[in-house]
């Protein structure tokens, strides 16, 4: 039987603070003017107090989950794609699974920057066709804001925050997941990291004093490799997937800059109304962005079945590569009844990890008692 992976549910989260560039221009030496004309971006979502990558990736996981007619349990892995972790360990995808009550799955992060999302997707479809899992939950999720330098105008007012899921299903109907290209150029690294809190430059005064935990980039180098391998990407992946360009309905492209998905759309000789386009109101989500978008497009009833997508997306690291994929139509409303079972189903999560938490502690008390008693 040959197996296929099909996404079957979708979900986002973004906070409901939002930052104008209008506020931008309050704090940096900036405009509207020049944010919109050199990005396309007019404001962006920034979290609040309480707010983090793993509370959006979660709410985004059950919104896409409760889409499914599959409970938390039923997932075989969950993978979160993220640029802004919750820290360094635990993965945040751990706690996704633990807040959403995924107790039969596998979790980890994924570091690959604003591609992350694409090769998370790519790992859990190739998990899915081989057979070694049925269900996946695949999740981009962003804080960027946390990260920004607020002073630095070359930055600050590109990023924002979010996250957005896909719940990737078993099937034996042909479609969903068709090709992926995954690159990188390591030798790029420099040009757009976060460069201090990891092991090369562990947090010191001096470290946060010069700023190194914030995001440094060379915008002008960025700009210029997007450029060239958004369309390359994009006309491999079409070509592993035996279509023609003609044949892509729909390019869901990372939303990093409007003047680098117009570049594309020329190199790749498409018209602009084929590429979804939400940018001007989120910024750049990073991991989180084509999802996102993807989201809205499904809300808004652009994707249809039967439909072929590219996913295309470049960043940090440097990465890039690109997804083809054949929309196969799950149901767009959620009835009532899956709406329910979502909130019993996030209570008796949280239950069950406050038990779980309370059990560790007296097994610290028993065994740490014991273990001293030994000694
Ligand atoms: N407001 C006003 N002026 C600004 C601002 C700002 N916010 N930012 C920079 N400028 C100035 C610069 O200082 C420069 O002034 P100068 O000529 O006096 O030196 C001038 O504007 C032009 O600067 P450029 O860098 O040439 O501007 P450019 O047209 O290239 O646009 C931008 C800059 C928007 C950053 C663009 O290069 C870009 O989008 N690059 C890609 C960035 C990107 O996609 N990053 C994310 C990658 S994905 C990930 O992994 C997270």
């Amino acid at each position: 039987m040959t197996r296929y992976a099909h996404v079957t549910g979708w979900g986002m989260a973004v906070p409901d603070r939002i930052l104008t560039n209008e506020e931008l221009s309050q704090m940096v030496d900036t405009s509207d003017e020049w944010i919109v004309s050199r990005t396309g971006i007019r404001e962006r979502r920034i979290v609040g107090k309480g707010e983090s990558t793993a509370s959006l990736a979660a709410e985004a996981g059950a919104r896409a989950l409760v889409r499914t007619d599959l409970s938390a349990g039923d997932l075989d892995l969950v993978i979160v794609a993220t640029a802004s972790p919750e820290h360094l360990f635990p993965a945040t995808a751990c706690l996704v699974q633990d807040s959403l009550g995924a107790t039969n799955a596998g979790a980890f992060d994924l570091s690959a920057a604003c591609t992350g999302f694409i090769i998370g997707l790519n790992m859990a479809a190739q998990a899915i066709i081989t057979g070694s899992i049925d269900n996946a939950l695949v999740i981009g999720s962003e804080t960027l804001s946390r990260l920004v330098d607020w002073e630095d105008r070359g930055t600050c007012v590109l990023f924002g925050d979010g996250a957005g899921a896909f719940v990737l299903q078993a099937s034996e109907r042909p479609g969903g997941v068709l090709s992926a290209v995954m690159r990188s150029d390591g030798s790029g690294g420099s040009i757009l990291s976060v460069p201090a809190g990891g092991s090369r430059y562990p947090t010191t005064h001096e470290t946060v004093s010069k700023k190194m935990h914030t995001i440094h980039m060379n915008g002008r180098d960025v700009f210029r490799f997007a450029t060239r391998v958004m369309a390359g990407a994009t006309r491999e992946v079409v070509e592993r997937a035996g279509l023609e360009l003609d044949e892509i309905e729909l390019v869901i492209p990372h939303q990093a800059n409007k003047r680098i998905i117009e570049s594309a759309a020329r190199g790749l000789g498409l018209p602009m109304d084929r590429f979804i386009l939400n940018i001007d109101r989120y910024g750049n989500t990073s991991s989180a962005s084509i999802p996102i978008a993807a989201c809205e497009a499904l809300e808004r009833g652009r994707i249809r079945a039967g439909d072929h997508l590219v996913l295309v997306a470049f960043g940090g690291g440097l990465t890039w590569g690109a997804l083809a994929m054949q929309w196969v139509a799950p149901e767009a409303k959620v009835p009532p009844s899956r709406r329910r079972r979502r909130a019993v189903t996030a209570f008796f999560a949280r239950v069950r990890s406050v038990v779980r938490r309370i059990i560790r502690i007296i097994e610290g008390l028993i065994w740490g008692a014991s273990s001293h008693t030994d000694d």
